[in-house]
């Protein structure tokens, strides 16, 4: 991703611009989880919300479905992608995730990362019941955030504020229960949750999701960005400031009827 500025660049196209493939809060295991539970199969059409760098997009593609459309808004995201992964049954749109064109009951399984925790409330529920339109029944939706645990309401409008003021994108996790309210009232049954720590930038996270030469590599392009540095430290303080309220999650949710 191209960055102008170093201090008001979004948090994750700064850590994407230092090497970082993984973005999303739970790392590469919470993804597995989603993927696992997901069970792609060469007879299934999938959908990917906010493919990003397309991490999930590559892992899903090699499960070989029979169709794959990621959805993004951002243009210079979605020409990356094309030219990065192709196929006759690979589609990429640019497009809001709220509003995708995408056929009514067409898709088996629909899929998102780090991508709803970054809307606000109207928008979360238009992607959530765009999900739920374009589901055939008996099709799954996996999402995968950011929520907040034991915080009161004083303590949640700090840590959204210090999280907007940090990362430069008006982040607003959700607590579980307000997660699986959302989509259980766009329709969905709640399959299967799972959380885990927000270690995005912890060493041991950072090695388990990149690799220790990516993580190498990763740390040195830090360090010779001083603006770039400056950055990566507020957010890693923040984030361990709210360590006990702040975690990730990943819900697998069905369109049963
Ligand atoms: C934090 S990145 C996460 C990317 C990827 N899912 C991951 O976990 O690595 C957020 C992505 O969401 C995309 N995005 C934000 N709002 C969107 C929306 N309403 N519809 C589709 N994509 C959106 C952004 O363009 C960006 O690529």
């Amino acid at each position: 991703m191209k960055i102008k500025d170093y201090t008001t660049a979004p948090g994750h196209w700064l850590l994407a611009r230092m090497g970082k493939r993984v973005l999303r809060p739970g790392g590469r295991s919470l993804t597995q989880f989603l993927l696992s539970e997901l069970a792609i199969s060469p007879a299934t059409d999938i959908v990917e919300f906010a493919p990003g760098l397309g991490f999930t997009a590559s892992l899903a593609l090699k499960q070989q479905p029979q169709s794959y459309v990621g959805i993004d808004t951002d243009k210079e995201v979605i020409n990356m992608l094309k030219q990065k992964l192709h196929g006759t049954h690979i589609r990429f749109l640019t497009a809001n995730a709220g509003a995708t064109v995408l056929e009514a009951e067409s898709k088996d399984k629909v899929f998102g990362e780090a991508m709803l925790t970054m809307q606000n409330d109207s928008r979360k529920k238009e992607i959530v019941q765009e999900a739920y339109r374009i589901l055939k029944k008996g099709g799954l939706y996996a999402i995968h955030e950011l929520a907040l645990r034991d915080t009161d309401e004083k303590l949640e409008k700090e840590i959204r504020k210090q999280l907007a003021t940090v990362i430069q994108v008006n982040a607003r996790p959700l607590r579980q229960e307000e997660w699986e309210t959302l989509l259980k009232d766009a329709g969905f049954m709640i399959r299967k949750v799972t959380t885990n720590e927000m270690y995005l930038l912890e060493k041991k996270r950072i090695v388990e999701d990149e690799g220790w030469l990516r993580s190498i590599r990763i740390v040195f392009n830090i360090m010779i960005h001083p603006n770039a540095r400056k950055r990566v430290s507020a957010m890693r303080k923040t984030f361990r400031t709210y360590q006990k309220n702040i975690h990730a999650i990943a819900i697998i949710a069905e369109k049963t009827e």
